[in-house]
């Protein structure tokens, strides 16, 4: 890598005091300096290809970082450069749209979890019993996941997990690993095929890196995982040549045919064909095998090579795996048992309060770095102002710190015996951080019961709450806007270039017109700005999906976002619905919309309460001034059923209620819990009562269960 072509600016290391000579306070303050000093070079060099210092004054940054933080272990931070994963900016690589989402797979943590997940499947399919259906169990590794897309027998794409959706192009790098096949000659093997699996490195391969890495004053990577996925996404394909990373096959992508009918005898095929599949990996028989491996593959984990963080269990029977589906990104027929997280003790040095977008206070505790499974831990959460109570937890105590995975790392509790004297009982803030206005704790009208998190009420005018909507809206589910990052939104929004989401698109016009333009700003140059204007005009076409989410109505993900969507169909029609139901709760639009398969009265109240809130429709509306929400692509366009509105009752016999829902989403229809004008089809089994009379009262067309799988071509 060259940090060259330099304009000369010094790397303001100008006469910094030796290592030798800094006290506690100082080192902190001077790896705190590195740390953003060396993130801004790393900016202009990813980023922005437009570097300010050249090669070996950055590598003197990091040198002496790396030497502060060996003097002073204790103090190295979380946002230290040495951990950071030194990878190329995400916008490098171009996109890859999945043919099969790459989706993620539920946890479990215990036997019991297991066995829930057992008769989740029992009940779905309607089973008496779930016993004489194998399932394997493999170890889940700790690394990315890596899409191959294989055509006339050729390695012809690569692609990253991305969303699960879109990922990174990574062609070129997945060539270098020697694991992979780059063809395939076997007369079995299918056209096209897409292997999936997970790319890692060993812990040995990991060690070596680091070790040179550090001795050539490079950054050195924080876990194996981030190693493997800093080394995937390199933009030269001979440094990620260079690293060694390898290859286990789990699953399959699009593959239109299949040489068995299992789980198993696919596998079996995969490494026929020369992918590497886990050795570890067994066909159970019995929920009993199944926790026996799990014991077994866990007893055996430290003595592995490489990272695993629990064991997958995948229902053997591609028919039934088929049947089941997915419940919104995770498999029904799969699930991961995971290993228990890990632990350490730390001080708590402070408590910091932050401002979510909604206005909730949450505390974050604010600790002694510590290693907790191989990463450094400097904040956790605390969760809300109860369970900091029910702890007990007080600045200056010991505590426990849980991390388990990619979630945010936890307080579990405190060591009393190791507390200090003095300390006092943790007061919570009454009065908003960011804005001082009050926080409060609503009662809920029904239960009569206290929220348990503490709001700040200062709505539009606290900073902290404008600020956090907008990164919200430009994250990566939502608008995703490529080089509009957080840091960008916080610095946009102190000085006034945005502060609501329409300002962004309105940011290049202005731009034009304004006395100090964004290219002349520290950081930014004439390249950089265009490229923020091009992927901002490129969102102005955006999913409505996406559009629906990105405003960060309370208690609105993207699944309801999804929902909504494909409910209304058009922004107009959402937008015109939204308002009727918000003016009028006991009308029909407010009906239609707490009736939405997916949605309860506290979202439908939610949603109503946002569109009743004049300046929330007018920033709607200003947005729409400017971008243009996209109705979704039907589920199945030829599907007889794709768009129509479908209520089930009574019983079924064929299949259990939610597959008969399931199946009827995944054909494009909605799935209503209640009969209405707009209701297409009642499918009626026997034993049904009120729904059905409503159907015949308002002359609704009715089916019989046979009928219904007629239509449908079941
Ligand atoms: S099966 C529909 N099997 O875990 C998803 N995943 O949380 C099917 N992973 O993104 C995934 N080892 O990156 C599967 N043996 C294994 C795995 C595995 C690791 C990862 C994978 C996936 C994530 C799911």
């Amino acid at each position: 890598m060259s940090h060259a072509k330099g304009k000369g600016k010094s790397a303001a290391t100008a006469g910094p005091k030796p290592v030798g000579e800094l006290s506690e306070k100082g080192a902190a303050a001077e790896l705190e300096r590195l740390a953003r000093e060396i993130a801004h070079h790393d900016a202009l060099y990813y980023r922005q290809d437009q570097p300010e210092i050249s090669d070996a004054e950055y590598d003197a940054l990091r040198e002496r970082n790396a030497s502060i933080e060996a003097s002073f272990p204790h103090l190295i931070r979380a946002d230290s450069p040495s951990a950071r994963v030194g990878s190329a900016p995400v916008e490098a690589f171009g996109k890859v749209t999945h043919a099969v989402p790459m989706l993620s797979l539920g946890n479990v943590f215990d036997d019991e979890g297991v066995r829930d997940f057992l008769e989740r499947i029992r009940r779905f399919l309607g089973l008496d019993t779930i016993e004489g259906l194998a399932f394997t169990a493999e170890p889940k590794i700790d690394g990315l996941s890596i899409t191959l897309r294989y055509e006339k027998g050729r390695l012809i794409q690569g692609a990253t997990r991305g969303d699960g959706y879109q990922g990174e192009n990574v062609t070129a790098n997945v060539r270098t690993i020697s694991d992979i096949p780059k063809t395939i000659k076997s007369k079995t093997f299918p056209d096209p095929f897409e292997v999936r699996g997970e790319i890692y490195m060993s812990r040995a391969a990991f060690q070596r890196l680091n070790e040179g890495q550090a001795e050539r004053g490079e950054r050195t990577f924080a876990n194996p995982r981030n190693a493997a996925a800093g080394s995937l996404r390199q933009l030269d394909p001979a440094i990620t040549a260079s690293r060694p990373l390898q290859f286990f096959a789990y699953g399959w992508g699009e593959a239109p045919k299949l040489p068995t009918d299992t789980q198993w005898g696919v596998y079996r095929a995969i490494a026929d064909w020369g992918f590497p599949l886990n050795p570890l990996a067994k066909l159970t028989n019995s929920v009993e095998e199944m926790l026996d491996t799990y014991r077994d593959i866990e007893s055996g984990r430290a003595g592995l090579d490489y990272d695993i963080d629990g064991v997958v269990y995948k229902l053997d029977r591609l028919d039934l795996q088929q049947r089941l589906g997915f419940v919104s990104r995770s498999p029904r027929f799969a699930v991961a048992h995971k290993f228990p997280a890990e632990k350490a003790t730390t001080i708590l040095r402070d408590i910091e309060i932050q401002v979510g977008r909604t206005g909730a206070l949450t505390p974050v505790a604010k600790l002694e770095p510590v290693t907790v499974g191989g990463v450094v831990v400097q904040n956790a959460t605390l969760h809300n102002e109860d369970e900091i109570a029910r702890k007990d937890v007080r600045i200056g105590d010991t505590v426990i710190v849980q991390r388990a995975g990619d979630v945010i790392p936890q307080i579990l509790g405190v060591v009393e015996a190791k507390r200090p004297k003095g300390t006092k009982r943790f007061k919570f803030p009454v009065l908003c951080p960011a804005c001082g206005s009050h926080a409060v704790r609503e009662v809920n009208p029904v239960t009569g019961k206290e929220d348990v998190v503490r709001r700040c009420t200062g709505g539009l005018i606290c900073p902290a709450q404008r600020v956090e909507r907008l990164k919200h809206f430009v994250s990566r589910n939502a608008f995703d806007i490529e080089g509009l990052g957080e840091k960008h939104i916080k610095a946009f929004y102190d000085d006034g270039l945005i502060q609501s989401p329409q300002d962004i698109f309105t940011l290049e016009g202005r731009n034009r017109r304004a006395a100090s333009k964004l290219e002349e700003r520290e950081g930014w140059g004439e390249t950089s700005a265009e490229k923020l204007f091009a992927a901002i005009r490129a969102r102005r076409a955006i999913k409505l999906d996406r559009f629906i989410y990105a405003l960060g109505i309370p208690h609105v993900g993207e699944i309801t976002g999804r929902l909504l969507a494909r409910a209304y169909g058009s922004i107009d029609a959402f937008r015109g619905a939204m308002l009727a139901a918000a003016n009028d709760r006991t009308g029909e639009a407010y009906a239609e919309l707490d009736n939405i398969e997916g949605i309860g009265p506290t979202v439908a109240e939610a949603i109503a309460d946002f569109f009743a809130e004049p300046h929330n429709v007018e920033v709607v509306n200003e947005l729409l001034r400017e971008v243009r929400p996209e109705p979704l692509e039907a589920i199945d366009h030829a599907s007889p059923i794709s768009g129509k509105t479908v209520v089930f009752t009574g019983s079924l016999e064929k299949m259990t209620r939610p597959e008969a829902k399931a199946r009827a989403e995944r054909l494009g229809a909605k799935v209503a819990g209640s009969v209405s004008k707009k209701t297409d089809y009642v499918v009626a089994g026997p034993g049904a009562g009120s729904k059905l009379k409503d159907a015949e009262r308002l002359g609704l067309k009715v089916l019989s269960e046979d009928e219904w799988l007629a239509l449908i071509g079941a």
